[in-house]
């Protein structure tokens, strides 16, 4: 087939960085029509911050509740155009998933009042996880190294744009009713307690027994062991390690340093940094 070339495979657009492949212009042109309902099931991550986890928590949720979900990936922004249209067809709940800033999530989602579920982790695992995703996901060009990636991160110059920018724009809804934040970390301490939250949040009904069940397919190794069947040939691209901390075996003390102070720079005393335990 043809293939494309590195520099090829992101592309800008008001200043953010996209997959060209994945998310092409005339997939966020198509966002516009998208009317959110809302009953509809969102969730939202930062890319590397846990996504496919929490997509495979919500699928089980939901389908152990009795829905039928279509098989695509539930990421708006990886939608064409004509898949985009065929959702105002389908039948509630719907289930979708962005990685967009929130700045560019359209709008009915908010005036709706669409509840969403944001999925934060720390951004010095996210940067290792997403290092390594550049280096094994044919869509993405591959990494020059890990200097050079760090780098493109803490500037925002990497797919979906500013892990910061992220986190600032979500910072302003900590405190929202729709707005469920939950951090990676939290839900590798206990995913009990978190498949159970995010069950009440959506106002979802499970026993504690049907939770627990979720919860023991959700872990790391048993998605891992799955992953051919639910992602395909490339599942193995999205379970790489699942763990907290990674990032001491990457970065060296001067990385360390330069995101403890941007974070602070940026963060410092924000509620989204107390969750993050930062
Ligand atoms: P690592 O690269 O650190 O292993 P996303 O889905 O947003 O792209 O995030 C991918 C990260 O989530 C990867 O991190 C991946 O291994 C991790 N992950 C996926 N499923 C997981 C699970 N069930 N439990 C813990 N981590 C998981």
């Amino acid at each position: 087939g043809m293939e494309m070339k590195d520099e090829e495979k992101l592309y800008k657009r008001d200043g953010i960085l996209y997959s060209t492949i994945m998310s092409p212009p005339e997939n966020l042109d198509a966002l516009k029509d998208l009317e959110a309902r809302e009953d509809d099931v969102m969730l939202v991550a930062y890319p590397k911050c846990g996504c496919n986890w929490m997509v495979g928590v919500l699928r089980k949720i939901m389908t152990t509740c009795g829905y039928t979900l279509p098989e695509r990936p539930p990421l708006i922004e990886f939608h064409s155009p004509d898949a985009q249209k065929s959702a105002a067809q389908m039948p509630s709940r719907r289930f979708f998933a962005t990685h967009l800033n929130p700045d560019y999530i359209p709008a009915s989602f908010k005036t709706n009042k669409t509840k969403m579920l944001v999925v934060f982790r720390n951004p010095k695992d996210t940067v290792v996880s997403y290092y390594h995703f550049m280096n094994k996901n044919p869509v993405l060009p591959k990494a020059e190294s890990w200097d050079k990636f760090f780098s493109d991160f803490m500037s925002g110059e990497v797919g979906w744009g500013s892990y910061f920018d992220h986190a600032l724009a979500w910072e302003k809804h900590m405190d929202d009713p729709n707005v469920l934040i939950v951090t990676y970390e939290e839900l590798k301490e206990n995913l009990n307690e978190g498949v159970k939250k995010i069950t009440d949040f959506f106002s979802f009904r499970l026993t504690d027994e049907q939770v627990k069940v979720i919860a023991e397919e959700s872990t790391f190794s048993a998605m891992q062991s799955s992953s051919m069947s639910s992602h395909g040939k490339f599942g193995n691209v999205f379970f790489r390690k699942g763990e907290v901390g990674d990032w001491k075996n990457h970065f060296s003390e001067a990385q360390s340093k330069q995101m403890d102070e941007e974070f602070k720079k940026k963060l410092s005393g924000t509620k989204l940094a107390a969750k993050l335990k930062y």
